[in-house]
């Protein structure tokens, strides 16, 4: 979608192959295929968001709110008729199971919904004047200009919309590209976006990063990137910016989010949140908890229920009943995964379930490893994948230093029921986290919460209320009282 034109490609195109098999022989399915865009057609989506944008004076930058919100709900109802198609879509390009795959849609027409009511009560705001030594003030929004969005694949509707569509609304103009997996998606929405937006304000392009993202940041016309996915990509993107000091970033990254269980916890509650929080979408969460501090006094108890309950989860392709885990997208993870297992097996940690690392073609069933030690790498990497590291701990400033050494700072989950031991920890660990989840699993949502991280975490806030924000500069108009 370049300049509000759905483009007839005829040039090279790659196959999107599912690693689900539709035959019992695990070879991959091929879904359909995608334009393999070359630099030409990215810097014409990029001149196209240019235009639009026109250096702020164009159509799109200076519309009424009411009629900018006119065509945002012109777009969120022509989406929700796509219901059907998307889900079957998440569930075959990304291995989503059902429910979770009717969730992600589901929410983003929520959050889209919510995104417009905020930008209403902004407009509000912005009616009214403040006084400040004599100087009234008319404070108000306003856009930033051209945006390259970029969204991941656990996430290929929601975040990516967690970013798009707050850019869009703010005024600015926007090229999107979506990630590998979880692409087809987006098909059935381009005809919505074209009929809802001006031409040039949303550009979708397809292709190798290299070839379509770098020339858009070489040309130092992008005055924001925003960006979900690794701090790798994003480093490489801002440093091609020829002004990259100048750039707005707008960045969520990795994490690894730890839970802390005290002895005094409730174990039932722990377990089964921790389980919610380590293998939810096979663990594909930057959310996910990828270390598990357990308190050395329940430990083995700990080990004992939680491995069983791991073992218990059901493995079906996304759209049986009751499949917690699903085939994984990425056809290098199951290997990835492996090789995490195998490192911290040489260093002296053990699979602790039974199921732990049985693997197939497209699979790998989660291994709970115990003891883990900080030579390992599963204790540094991020694996967002099925390996669940478990560390004993007998002071509490051993997860706490850890966390303060560690390159992340998004989340912790904290189990645990005496209030004065709790409420001084909380007190601590909000300043090396961003959300301290009390007896919880980490998660973003609700999607009003601020969603941010610390250190390599993240940059700037999504949420419904941040991200508009986030997308937008403060201006005002000021007069003397005279
Ligand atoms: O991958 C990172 C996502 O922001 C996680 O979102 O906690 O709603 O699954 P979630």
């Amino acid at each position: 979608l370049v300049d509000g034109n759905l483009i007839k490609w005829e040039g090279e195109t790659s196959e999107v192959y599912s690693t689900i098999s539709s035959t019992k022989d695990y070879k991959p399915t091929v879904l359909g295929s995608i334009p393999t865009l070359t630099e030409k057609e990215a810097l014409s989506a990029l001149d196209a968001a240019v235009n639009a944008y026109d250096k702020g004076q164009g159509l799109w930058p200076t519309m009424k709110v009411a009629d900018r919100i006119a065509c945002m709900e012109t777009f969120v109802e022509q989406m929700k008729s796509k219901r059907e198609e998307v889900v079957k879509l998440l569930m075959w390009e990304i291995g989503k199971n059902l429910p979770d795959s009717q969730k992600e849609f589901d929410r983003t027409v929520e959050y889209i919904y919510d995104t417009i009511e905020d930008y209403k009560q902004m407009d509000r705001d912005s009616a009214k004047f403040e006084k400040h030594d004599g100087v009234r003030a008319h404070i108000r929004r306003g856009p930033l200009g051209v945006v390259l969005c970029l969204g991941p694949y656990n996430y290929p509707l929601n975040e990516t919309f967690a970013l798009l569509i707050p850019a869009i609304m703010m005024g600015n103009t926007t090229i999107f590209k979506p990630a590998k997996h979880g692409v087809l998606l987006l098909t059935p929405l381009l005809e919505a976006f074209r009929n809802s937006f001006p031409k040039g304000v949303v550009n979708i392009i397809y292709g190798r990063g290299r070839t379509v993202a770098s020339p858009i940041m070489q040309s130092g016309k992008v005055d924001v990137l925003a960006l979900i996915g690794n701090s790798k990509s994003a480093n490489a993107l801002q440093n091609q910016h020829p002004k990259s000091n100048r750039l707005r970033l707008v960045l969520g990254l990795e994490a690894k989010n730890p839970a802390i269980v005290l002895k005094d916890a409730d174990l039932d509650l722990a377990i089964d949140e921790c389980i919610a929080g380590a293998t939810s979408f096979n663990g594909q969460r930057c959310t996910a908890l990828k270390v598990l501090y357990v308190h050395e006094a329940i430990v083995d108890e700990f080990n004992q229920r939680f491995s069983e309950k791991v073992d218990s989860l059901k493995f079906g392709n996304p759209w049986e009943n009751g499949a917690k885990l699903t085939p994984l997208p990425e056809p290098d993870k199951p290997a990835f995964i492996q090789e995490l297992i195998d490192d911290a097996l040489d260093k002296g940690a053990k699979i602790i379930n039974k199921k732990g690392g049985e693997t197939t073609e497209n699979y790998i069933f989660p291994a709970v490893l115990y003891p883990v030690s900080k030579d390992m790498r599963v204790y540094e990497e991020e694996q967002f994948g099925p390996v669940i590291p478990v560390i004993p701990f007998s002071d509490i400033e051993e997860p706490l230093d850890d966390m303060a050494a560690s390159n992340y700072g998004q989340q912790v989950s904290l189990f645990g029921k005496d209030i004065k031991t709790l409420a001084p920890l909380i007190d601590t660990l909000v300043n090396l986290v961003c959300r301290v989840n009390l007896n919880s699993s980490c998660q973003r949502g609700p999607d009003v919460y601020p969603f941010t991280g610390r250190k390599d975490s993240a940059v700037a806030t999504l949420s419904v209320h941040d991200a508009l924000r986030s997308f937008s500069i403060r201006t005002f108009v000021a007069s003397k009282d005279n």
